[in-house]
C-alpha cells in the first residue's frame, strides 16, 4: 500500500508547484488522479507500458478495456494516429477542449497495452485548466480512465477517488467537484458516418448539427442487454457504474412511472429491504421510502447528469438494498444519464404505460 498524496489546487489560479509534483509522478511512471470537466481521471504516461499496466492494476480493470488518451495540443493527435479524417478535424475545432473522445486508427508509437491490442485509439482534450497544465508539464500523452475501481460509479469529487483508490495511487490533484458529472461522448471516426459508442457530455444533437450524419451504436441506447458480435468499444461489454445495491429503472410516461415506483417500493419494504428511490424534484414528494433522493429538476438535464454518480455513491454509503430509479427524458445529456442508469441496473428495467 502506498501513501496517496492529496494536492489541493485552486482551479481558477492553480499552484504550479503542486501540478509539477503531480507531473513528476507521471513522468516517472506513477499514477495521478486529476479532475476533468466530466469526471475525475486516473492518469499515467500513455507511452510507458509499465505505467499503463499499473493503471489497470490500480483500478482492477480488465486488460481488454483500453483507457482514453488525453492530450493538451491538437498536434499530439498526429503522433498517436495514422490518419485524421477531415470530419474529425472539424469536430476537434468545434468541441476541443471538451467532453468529446474521438476514436482513430492508432500509430505504431502507441504501446499495445495502452489500446488493449486494438488497432484504434481513443483520444480527447479535456476542458480543464489544471489538467491541461498537468499534461503539458508531464511532457507525454496521458492515458486516463475514470478514477474509480472498475465497475463502480465514476468519481465526481476527490473524496470519491480516495474512497476507491486511497493507497493504490501516488497522488490526487483535488480541484473540487467536476462540472458535467458524466463521462465524455465516445465517437468512432474510423467509420463513415461516425458512430457514437458511448453517449456522454457532448450531446448527440450537437454532433448532428456539425456532422449531419451520425449514428448511435445499438448498445449505447439499448434498453436491454444486447448480445452482439459488434462490440466496437470494449467498455460496452463490462458491467459499469454499479452501486452495491440492486437497482431497478422504471421507464415510461411519468404518472405511470410514479405509480410503479410506489408499488415497487412498498413491495420491497414489505420484504424487509432498505429501499432507496432516485426521484426528481417534480416527483420526490410522492415517495415514502427509507431513503429518497432527487436528481434535480426534470427540466434541467445538466443538473441531473451532474448529480447522478454522486447520488449512486450516497445510496451505497446509506447501505440501501434496492434502488428504484425513475426514467428521465433521453434528449441532450439525458441520453447519457439513461445509458448510465440502465447499465448500472444491469438492464433491470420495468416498462410501464399510462393506459
Ligand atoms: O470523460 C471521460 O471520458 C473520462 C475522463 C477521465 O476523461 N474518462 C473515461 O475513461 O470515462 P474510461 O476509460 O472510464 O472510459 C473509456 C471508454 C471505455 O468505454 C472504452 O471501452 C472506450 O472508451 N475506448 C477506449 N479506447 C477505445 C477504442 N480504441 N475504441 C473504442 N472504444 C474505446
Ligand atoms: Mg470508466
Amino acid at each position: 500500500m502506498k501513501k496517496t498524496l492529496v494536492l489541493k489546487v485552486n482551479s481558477q489560479n492553480p499552484e504550479m508547484k503542486k501540478i509539477r509534483i503531480a507531473a513528476d509522478f507521471i513522468k516517472s511512471g506513477g499514477l495521478v488522479a486529476f479532475p476533468t470537466e466530466t469526471v475525475y481521471g486516473l492518469g499515467a504516461d500513455a507511452l510507458n507500458p509499465k505505467a499503463v499496466k499499473a493503471l489497470f492494476d490500480a483500478k482492477k480493470r480488465p486488460f481488454d478495456n483500453p483507457p482514453i488518451v488525453h492530450v493538451s495540443y491538437m498536434k499530439d493527435v498526429l503522433k498517436l494516429t495514422r490518419e485524421i479524417p477531415p470530419k474529425a478535424e472539424e469536430l476537434m475545432k468545434h468541441f476541443w477542449p471538451g467532453p468529446l473522445t474521438l476514436v482513430f486508427k492508432r500509430s505504431v508509437m502507441v504501446p499495445d497495452v495502452t489500446v488493449a491490442g486494438l488497432d484504434t485509439i481513443a483520444i480527447r482534450m479535456p476542458r480543464h485548466n489544471v489538467t491541461l497544465i498537468l499534461i503539458r508539464k508531464s511532457g507525454c500523452p496521458v492515458a486516463a480512465p475514470s478514477a474509480n475501481l472498475s465497475g463502480k460509479p465514476s468519481p465526481t469529487t476527490a473524496r470519491h477517488v480516495l474512497d476507491d483508490l486511497n493507497g493504490r495511487i501516488d497522488a490526487i490533484l483535488d480541484a473540487g467537484p467536476t462540472h458535467i458529472g458524466v463521462e465524455s461522448t465516445v465517437l468512432d471516426m474510423t467509420v463513415d458516418p461516425p458512430i457514437i459508442l458511448r453517449p456522454g457530455g457532448t450531446p448527440y444533437e450537437r454532433l448532428k448539427d456539425i456532422l449531419k450524419r451520425v449514428e448511435l451504436h445499438p448498445v449505447a441506447v439499448a434498453e436491454k442487454e444486447l448480445t452482439t458480435n459488434n462490440v466496437r468499444s470494449p467498455g460496452m461489454k463490462h458491467r459499469h457504474y454499479a452501486p452495491n445495491a440492486d437497482m431497478i429503472v422504471v421507464e415510461g410516461e411519468l404518472s405511470a412511472v410514479v405509480s410503479k415506483v410506489k408499488e415497487l417500493l412498498k413491495f420491497h419494504m414489505r420484504k424487509g429491504k432498505k429501499v432507496g428511490v432516485l426521484a426528481t424534484d417534480e416527483t420526490i414528494e410522492y415517495y415514502k421510502a427509507d431513503v429518497v433522493k432527487s436528481l434535480g429538476s426534470r427540466i434541467n438535464l445538466a443538473a441531473i447528469a451532474n448529480n447522478l454518480f454522486r447520488l449512486l455513491r450516497e445510496f451505497d454509503v446509506e447501505c440501501v438494498d434496492v434502488i428504484i430509479a425513475e426514467t428521465v427524458p433521453t434528449e441532450g445529456l439525458g441520453l447519457a444519464v439513461m445509458n448510465r442508469l440502465r447499465k448500472a441496473s444491469g438492464y433491470n428495467i420495468v416498462r410501464v404505460n399510462n393506459c
